[in-house]
């Protein structure tokens, strides 16, 4: 996997020492609140398991599965649900929890789709957000780092399923999927 990689952009502990300071500020403004955190699957899986341990009230969480990509490198903006919320939203604090927005065409069915389920509040929190790639106006209450417009994986993402589990964020090399 690894000699796919052209460059590491996030080390472990680049993302450990950002995740930390998501966690504490999600901590403050939900104080005396038990937000739901809803993980995005698949992408999201890892920052989820890494953010929820560093928010230090009480959390809810959910699950979500969704596809747009599919194994392709360009998102079709026709989104999927494979696996829809389990918990009652109607009243609740959620924050939506996923890995990237690139065109933010996920992100935005997402909020629409959440919105009908009558939360009290709705948020999101993203690792990256490509800023280049955006498609439509999305906004994001909580950003890990913004990246510019290379072709990203590890720490969750994949490319054609591949790469989530390495522990830290790489450029993939372009004759990967060129
Ligand atoms: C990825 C990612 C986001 C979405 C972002 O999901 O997890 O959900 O694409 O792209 P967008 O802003 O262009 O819509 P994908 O469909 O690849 O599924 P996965 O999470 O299972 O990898």
């Amino acid at each position: 996997m690894i000699q796919d990689i052209s460059a590491i952009m996030f080390d472990e502990r680049q993302i450990h020492t950002r995740i930390k300071e998501l966690g504490e500020q999600i901590s403050k403004d939900y104080c005396g609140k038990t937000p739901v955190l809803l993980c995005i699957l698949k992408g999201a899986s890892m920052f989820m398991a890494d953010l929820m341990r560093s928010i230090t009230i009480p959390v809810e969480i959910d699950f979500m599965a969704i596809s747009s990509y599919g194994d392709s490198r360009k998102s079709s903006g026709v989104v999927q649900i494979k696996k829809d919320v389990d918990v009652n939203l109607d009243g609740r604090h959620v924050i939506i929890v996923e890995d990237i927005v690139d065109t933010g065409l996920s992100l935005k069915y997402l909020k629409d789709y959440i919105s009908k389920h009558n939360p009290n509040s709705l948020a999101t929190c993203v690792l990256l957000d490509k800023p280049s790639g955006h498609k439509i106006e999305v906004s994001v209450e909580y950003i890990g780092f913004q990246v510019a417009n290379e072709f990203v994986v590890g720490y969750g993402l994949d490319y054609a399923q591949k790469y989530r589990n390495l522990p830290f964020i790489g450029i993939l090399k372009e004759e990967v999927y060129s």
